[in-house]
């Protein structure tokens, strides 16, 4: 089965952890577009939600399919949210931002109860780190940071756009792409990289996903994070 109908597959599934009157998370990315998208056809079919998009974009699909949106200035308690990743570890921490929306996606998944996560299959890794690990950073800092992760072991590049400008995030800063090839210690490199003055936030979300649904084939693989506590 094609990667897109694996992402909407996931995308599908996902939508039996959203529930009538609630307020619910949009994710970033091709896979959380396709969240949106069924999100948009379940209003239409009388569900009432209203969502908080983590991004321009999502707000912009969102509200083109009707969603009624709303945001963190009036409502800072988040039942559910559906959002992508780019790596997914069996601890269920995920290297994010690849679509470059880490930084609002990370404070939406920080005031959400569950945060379900939806992906084809082959984001799932036995150890983080060969997507490169995206790092927003203010641009007063960033020559400085690229020297300090490099220091770290990565590779490092300015995420340029299209046109071959730097990347600008909806917050305006700059996303470092750090390859570290392999991440064995996640905590411990957050650590190390929430310390470094002029970093705004990086991709790495640890101990956030609740549920993880990942499409292979035709066959959904739910992962959670309760099963992982109990050792299976
Ligand atoms: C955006 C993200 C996305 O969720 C992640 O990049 C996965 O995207 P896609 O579903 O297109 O593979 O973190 O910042």
């Amino acid at each position: 089965m094609a990667n897109d109908q694996e992402k909407e597959a996931a995308a599908r599934a996902s939508l039996r952890f959203v529930k009538d009157g609630q307020i619910v998370g949009l994710g970033t990315g091709s896979t959380a577009a396709y969240f949106i998208q069924l999100l948009g056809e379940a209003v239409k079919n009388g569900l009432r939600v209203r969502g908080i998009p983590t991004s321009v974009r999502s707000r912009e699909q969102a509200a083109s399919l009707g969603i009624p949106l709303t945001t963190l200035d009036e409502c800072q308690e988040i039942d559910v949210t559906v959002d992508g990743a780019d790596e997914v570890d069996p601890q269920l921490r995920l290297i994010k931002g690849g679509g470059g929306a880490l930084l609002r996606e990370k404070i939406i998944a920080s005031a959400t109860r569950q945060l379900v996560i939806v992906a084809d299959a082959s984001k799932r890794v036995p150890v983080l780190g060969k997507f490169p690990l995206p790092v927003e950073v203010v641009k007063f800092a960033q020559a400085l940071l690229i020297k300090k992760i490099e220091g770290l072991g990565a590779k490092v590049s300015l995420r340029r756009a299209a046109d071959g400008k730097p990347y600008l995030t909806d917050e305006n800063n700059h996303i470092l792409d750090c390859r570290f090839e392999q991440i064995p210690d996640a905590e411990g490199l957050a650590c190390q990289l929430s310390d470094m003055p002029g970093v705004v936030e990086h991709g790495l979300f640890i101990g956030m996903a609740n549920i993880v649904l990942l499409a292979k084939g035709s066959e959904i693989v739910e992962l959670r994070k309760e099963a992982i506590r109990r050792g299976r």
